[in-house]
């Protein structure tokens, strides 16, 4: 290319640069120039074929050629870059003033047994339980057996059990019953003193007002070697207070069976309904809300534990139970069927987070 040629590509460039009027036309001419196949970029490229005395000369003029492009590149970029912020500013306007758009966490709900079963976690985390868990569908051994409930048993009956098809060891695996083969999961998993509780689902085969299929449990387990009665009645007196909100609780501790601990217990809750409320605490009217004991002996060796060394109660809570208590929800199918005017007018702010220290609900 003649010195001539050059001159007028040089220009011709830097005409096309101060023709630029936005980001992206400038773009488009530093690729046409500079790119890997921009025409400067080509006339570097044709250096090899020149005869060695050129070449020098020539590398010259292009490298002075791309400098004087790519120095006004960089001076239009930032000339332009500045006159596009200029007109943002000018165009966009955002009213601060205004309030926050609803989003999703305006929006959804939790629902109430999840928030219960976090205020229930949250009272008994203060007292050292901490959270156990285990699946829903169970081994028989776990469910019944391990827990003083063997096959010919009569209270397998009151269970209304969910079995699945047979496993290959002739067991039948269920729908756990009841949240208390955490308790037989945890004990032989680690060794006493143990605090646990056990939130989750259950199933037995029942439905109407006050029952549904699936249904919510909390387990309760303490064990060590000097745990006596007196501790599950205060524990479970402090958890109801704490969790009703109310200085002081009616509580009626009834004389029961369960295979899994002796002596047994069912706790019944004093309440008064007052229009569509309960007032918990007031009032001549019963709810039961639990079943406990102490752990019974056999439970314990079923599990690898000395009777005569450890000691413990257990209990088991309905969680739904108390949520419709203390939230005034009065069908409990409402609880599952999904429908979102229930949720919404039922359901918790996804950031109404419940601690003590604040208040619960
Ligand atoms: N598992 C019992 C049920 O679902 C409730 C229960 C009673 C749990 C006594 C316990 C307990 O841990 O000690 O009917």
């Amino acid at each position: 290319m003649s010195t001539l040629e050059l001159y007028s590509l040089k220009s011709e460039l830097l005409h096309a640069i101060a023709e630029a009027n936005d980001l992206d036309r400038l773009e488009e001419v530093r690729v046409a120039a500079l790119g890997r196949k921009g025409r400067v970029s080509e006339l570097m490229q044709a250096l090899g074929s020149l005869p060695p005395e050129e070449r020098k000369a020539y590398g010259q003029v292009v490298n002075s050629l791309k400098d004087s492009v790519g120095e006004a590149l960089e001076a239009k970029r930032r000339e332009l870059t500045k006159t596009a912020l200029g007109q943002k500013l000018a165009t966009e306007r955002a009213d601060v003033t205004l309030p926050v758009r609803e989003g999703p966490l305006a929006e959804g709900r939790v629902h109430p047994v999840s928030q219960v079963t976090d205020e229930i976690t949250e009272i008994f985390a203060e007292v050292g339980f901490s959270i156990a868990e285990g699946p829903d569908i169970e081994t028989d051994f776990n469910n019944f057996t391990a827990l003083n409930i063997p096959p010919e048993h009569p209270a397998r009956q009151d269970h209304d059990t969910f079995y699945l098809p047979e496993a290959p060891d002739g067991t039948r695996p269920v729908l756990r019953t009841h949240t208390s083969p955490v308790q037989i999961r945890t004990m032989l998993r680690e060794k006493p003193p143990l605090r646990i509780i056990a939130p989750g689902r259950v199933y037995r085969s029942d439905s109407d007002q006050t029952h549904t299929p699936m249904f919510h449990q909390v387990e309760g387990l303490a064990i060590d070697e000097e745990t006596h009665l007196g501790h599950l009645k205060w524990v479970l007196e402090e958890f109801c207070k704490a969790f009703f909100e109310v200085p002081q609780v009616k509580m009626r501790f009834r004389a029961s069976y369960f295979p899994f601990t002796e002596p047994s217990m069912e706790v019944d809750i004093g309440y008064a309904k007052v229009g569509d409320e309960f007032r918990i605490g007031e009032g001549d009217d019963w709810l039961e809300i639990l079943g406990c004991g102490m752990v019974h002996p056999n439970v314990l060796k079923n599990v690898g534990l000395d009777p005569e060394r450890y000691q413990g109660f257990a209990f088991g809570l309905g969680i739904d139970r108390i949520a419709m208590l203390k939230y005034g929800m009065p069908d409990l199918r409402a609880f599952f069927s999904g429908d979102l005017r229930w949720l919404k007018h039922y359901g918790f702010p996804p950031l109404a987070i419940p601690t003590l220290a604040a208040g619960l609900s």
